[in-house]
């Protein structure tokens, strides 16, 4: 009989025990999903020049005129009035989700970057490259 109740106790603590872990892997898991949300809403925002630099420039120059490689390429110098007038949001965004295919054909000129860039991250460039001037 003594045995048995000592069994239930112990058996209690371990319960016990099996609950605090629980509750501190939670803990855990919380504030790693709290850190990794204010880290990637810190790094929004500012990151798009970082992005644009990184990503964008080697073909339109860092402020969106057009590289050399990127002359070559046919680019448009994206802070030309005439050209600001034909872009949109949606144009610009879809340059990255779809792509850019060149005036006569089905080519791509410019890759899609879903693969490289996140919703969040596309929508920072479509904003950076719209203020492009
Ligand atoms: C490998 C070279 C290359 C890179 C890198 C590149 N582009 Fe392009 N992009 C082009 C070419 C070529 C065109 C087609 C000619 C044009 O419209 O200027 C183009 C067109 C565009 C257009 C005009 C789309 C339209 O419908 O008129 C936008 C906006 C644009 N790119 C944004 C970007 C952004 C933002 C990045 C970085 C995420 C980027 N590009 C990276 C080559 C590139």
């Amino acid at each position: 009989m003594i045995s048995i109740a000592s069994q239930t106790v112990s058996g209690s603590k371990i319960e016990r025990r099996l609950a605090l872990g629980t509750v501190s892997a939670l803990a855990v898991v919380a504030l790693l999903a709290f850190a990794a949300t204010s880290a990637q809403a810190e790094g929004a925002a500012p990151d798009a020049a970082a992005l644009w630099a990184k990503n964008c420039a080697s073909c339109h120059g860092k402020d969106g005129k057009g590289s050399k490689a990127g002359e070559k390429m046919g680019v448009q110098d994206l802070t030309a009035a005439a050209v600001k007038a034909g872009l949109t949001a949606a144009k610009v965004s879809d340059s990255m989700t779809k792509g850019v295919k060149a005036k006569e054909g089905d080519k791509l000129v410019m890759k899609p970057y879903t693969e490289k860039l996140s919703a969040a991250e596309i929508q920072a460039l479509t904003d950076y490259t719209l203020s492009l001037k």
